[in-house]
């Protein structure tokens, strides 16, 4: 497959939202409304995150179960651009018809991956029973892109007064719960655990703890989405204690085989891998002082901006490391492949955190420091996109350079 013919195929998808657009506005069904705050998120955990999960989760678990390489599903590839497409322009103009289909056609390729994931069983060797003790990243995968379908149906009826059907107190903190601490959490949980042997070229501290890491996480992350969903702590505050519980111990296990191995703590990808995890706390450690109302205490001006943080701290930054490990055995599966990241963008992400946090609680400065926050992020994003770029570029020539990239007529 050329990648000219798949790139045809998905502006064939914008050029019939586009014709949808003209039409809408045409018959004037097609309010105005400033969305950029939305695509600012979005870009990053529907479009770059998203997408990369689709495309490395079928051939880690097909790996990890000694299965031969999946083929490409093109119905999950089509299925899922054109509804991040239709979001990407039905969202931000609030278009109620856009919006159902985009959150749709996602939710419809996220149960094809789900169906895909859960058909591969481990074949040969890793079929035996004691292997079957250890959860791979695929019981992580499956109970993730589960919690997505939940962060899906309440995203896609946030503006459409879905909450009210659903009677969810809460429904923007449910929605960024089912994703954050259901999809993301545990599909980065799998992603460690499927790939740290590689990358580290050792195994994590203690892997019979992955069970109960599993099931810590996936209930806690349960207790999480239901806190907000009927506003309740009695399932806020142990999903909490759960969720975090299993974290902290996930880390423990990439950490310590680590210690003392001073080569790999002089390059950056482990310390962006690990540290981005700092992120996640500094909105736990608040958390009580919002719940508590203490007075003076900025808790809009958290509930506002919090969620960014997390994402460039801890979602992209995961993907600082993870996304150029992944390019690099995708295009160049000749050279041994290490996590991503530079010292630039690792101390310019954490800057970036630091200046967000900070113009929530310093009035004067606020504009200033909100938007220091920003350039951060944007220098801290500029040696991936280079990095990954780079090794896109290199793939992409030898696949020009082979006689099978022209076929004849
Ligand atoms: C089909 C998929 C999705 C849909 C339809 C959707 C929809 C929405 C909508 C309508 C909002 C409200 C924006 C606002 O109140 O200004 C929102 C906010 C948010 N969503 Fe999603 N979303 C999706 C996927 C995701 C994913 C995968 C993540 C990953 C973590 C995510 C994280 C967030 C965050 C953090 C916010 C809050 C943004 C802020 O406060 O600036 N969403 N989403």
């Amino acid at each position: 497959m050329n990648l000219y013919f798949l790139m045809t195929a998905l502006f064939m998808g914008l050029a019939l939202i586009g014709a949808l657009d003209a039409a809408l506005t045409s018959w004037n069904l097609l309010p105005w409304f400033n969305g950029l705050r939305w695509l600012r998120v979005h870009m990053i955990t529907l479009g770059a995150m998203t997408e990369a999960l689709f495309g490395v989760l079928p051939l880690l678990v097909a790996i990890r179960a000694n299965l031969p390489r999946p083929g490409f599903r093109w119905a999950t590839w089509f299925t899922l651009n054109t509804g991040i497409l239709t979001l990407l322009v039905g969202i931000p103009l609030m278009n109620p018809a856009l919006m159902i289909t985009g959150g749709t056609l996602v939710f419809v390729a996220t149960l094809l991956l789900i169906n895909q994931l859960r058909q591969m069983h481990p074949a040969g060797a890793a079929a035996a029973p004691s292997a079957a003790k250890e959860p791979g990243g695929r019981w992580f995968y499956v109970a993730g892109l589960s919690y997505f379908l939940v962060g899906i149906i309440v995203g896609t009826g946030l503006w459409l007064g879905w909450s009210d059907i659903l009677h969810i107190k809460t429904p923007v903190e449910v929605h960024i719960h089912a994703n954050n601490w259901g999809l993301m959490s545990l599909v980065f949980a799998g992603l460690i655990i499927d790939t740290y042997p590689r990358f580290a070229g050792r195994s994590l501290a203690w892997p019979r703890s992955l069970r109960p890491i599993f099931w810590l996480m996936t209930l806690g992350a349960l207790g999480l989405v239901l806190g907000p969903w009927l506003k309740s702590n009695y399932f806020a505050v142990p999903g909490l204690i759960m969720h975090l519980t299993a974290t902290i111990w996930l880390l423990l296990n990439v950490i310590r085989p680590l210690l003392g191995d001073e080569a790999m703590w002089r390059k950056p990808g482990i310390w962006h891998l690990t540290t981005a995890y700092l992120w996640i706390l500094a909105p736990v450690m608040v958390a009580p002082l919002i719940i508590l109302g203490v007075p003076g205490f900025p808790g809009a001006g958290i509930e506002q901006n919090a969620p960014q943080a997390l994402i460039y701290g801890w979602v992209l930054q995961f993907g600082f490391a993870l996304l150029p490990y992944f390019f690099s055995r995708a295009f160049r599966p000749q050279v041994p492949a290490g996590l991503g990241g530079s010292w630039l963008s690792l101390a310019a992400v954490h800057l970036g955190g630091v200046a967000l946090w900070a113009s929530i609680f310093s009035e004067p400065y606020q504009g200033l420091l909100h938007g220091l926050a920003y350039a951060l992020w944007a220098v801290a994003i500029l040696p991936i996109a280079w990095q990954m770029w780079q090794l896109a570029r290199a793939g992409l020539a030898q696949l020009a350079d082979s006689p099978a990239a022209m076929p004849a007529d």
